[in-house]
């Protein structure tokens, strides 16, 4: 039964055999074959076709000793429905053709039916469920408001997010509009999700650790929540941002079984402040993954030792897999949470 795996045990943080490992990215261009497709379809191609997708979702899967499958997709697929087309730019990654630039652009934008929109997403989770066959459980996903709309108005990616805050601040109402049609768009979609069969689900909000706590509490928080109660105990639940030093309460109170915790703060300051009614998910710096190992292995021995014997700990990386990264690096990692979890886990 998929639901005895050791990540669902840890999910719900139940005594596990060995710590479960996934990473984020673990599908891409770090892998030979991720790129020898890349050089026939593009990233958009991938995420179109259930049958690619299949295929790069399980390309991890067969080389790493990962306790999890990721459904290969992108964040920014909602975007193109709701009349926010984008491509991506080789080198320079998303580029929106026309970003929100004002609140009437905010209330010209379209609503969709996932289940119609992205109907080839719910394909590819359905092949993917039928080829894991209850191996291990598959993750979907979808973004967070905050992250989802600094793409919508930044038009990519951005280091200040100068113009979303700048809607932001000077447009309350319309950020609040935005948000709740993303945070109503976004719920409907993981409820398709899981209908059509992903065993978890996260909720990305990579760069919500711009935002201050007062802010966070103001203008992210509220929109999160309604995509967790959408949710609900359908399926565990991790919630992930990065830079979220001064928001980890505020995160976990906006809802996820699991929350993620970058690699700024150790791990067991960050569950103290979580609270031991939340499984944990990170938290190891992914540039450690690159060499030399030692340094890789050694910081991998501080997390597990952080945690100790707690059940309720997903191990994975603070962020992505870089692109420059070693396969084997990646799979000496996975072998070796595993061996030295068992060591720790005993009873
Ligand atoms: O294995 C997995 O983790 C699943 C696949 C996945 C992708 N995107 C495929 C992808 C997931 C979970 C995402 C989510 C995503 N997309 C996020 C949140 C996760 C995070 O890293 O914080 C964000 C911010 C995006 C938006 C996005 N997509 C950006 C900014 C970029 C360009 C950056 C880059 O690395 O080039 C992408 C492109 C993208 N999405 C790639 C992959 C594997 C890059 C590979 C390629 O171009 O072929």
């Amino acid at each position: 039964m998929i639901s005895s795996s050791r990540f669902l045990k840890a999910c719900r943080r139940e005594p596990v055999d060995v710590t479960p490992v996934w990473f984020m990215r673990q599908a891409g261009r770090y892998m030979s074959e991720y790129r020898a497709l890349r050089e026939r379809y593009s990233l958009l191609d991938i995420c179109r076709s259930p049958e690619l997708a299949l295929e790069v979702t399980l390309q991890p899967v067969r080389r790493i000793e990962v306790d999890a499958a990721i459904l290969f997709s992108d964040l920014l697929l909602p975007l193109e429905p709701m009349g926010l087309p984008f491509d991506f730019i080789k080198g320079e990654g998303p580029q929106l053709e026309r970003p929100i630039s004002s609140p009437a652009d905010i209330d010209n934008l379209k609503t969709f039916e996932p289940r119609e929109a992205l109907s080839h997403v719910l394909d590819a989770i359905r092949l993917i469920q039928t080829e894991l066959a209850g191996r291990i459980p598959l993750i979907g996903f979808a973004g967070a408001p905050f992250t989802l709309a600094s793409y919508a108005i930044e038009g990519g990616h951005s280091s200040n997010f100068a113009k979303t805050k700048a809607l932001m601040y000077g447009h309350p109402d319309a950020w609040h509009r935005l948000c709740e049609r993303l945070s109503t768009l976004v719920g409907d979609y993981m409820l398709a999700q899981i209908e059509a069969g992903v065993d978890v689900v996260q909720i990305f909000d990579s760069w919500v650790g711009a935002l201050n706590t007062a802010d966070y509490r103001e203008f992210a928080l509220p929109h999160t929540r309604r995509i967790f109660e959408t949710i609900g105990a359908r399926v565990p639940t991790i919630h992930f941002g990065t830079g979220t030093g001064a928001i980890l309460e505020d995160l976990r109170d906006a809802g996820g079984d699991v929350i993620g915790v970058d690699w700024r703060t150790p791990m067991d300051v960050a569950w103290d402040r979580i609270g031991s009614d939340r499984a944990v998910q990170g938290n190891l710096d992914p540039t450690l993954l690159l060499g030399p190992t030692d340094r890789m292995f050694t910081q991998t021995d501080d997390i597990l030792a952080r945690v100790g014997r707690r059940p309720g700990h997903i191990f994975n990386l603070g962020h992505g897999i870089l692109p420059s990264t070693p396969v084997e690096h990646v799979q000496m990692l996975a072998q070796y949470v595993h061996s030295a979890s068992r060591r720790t886990n005993r009873t």
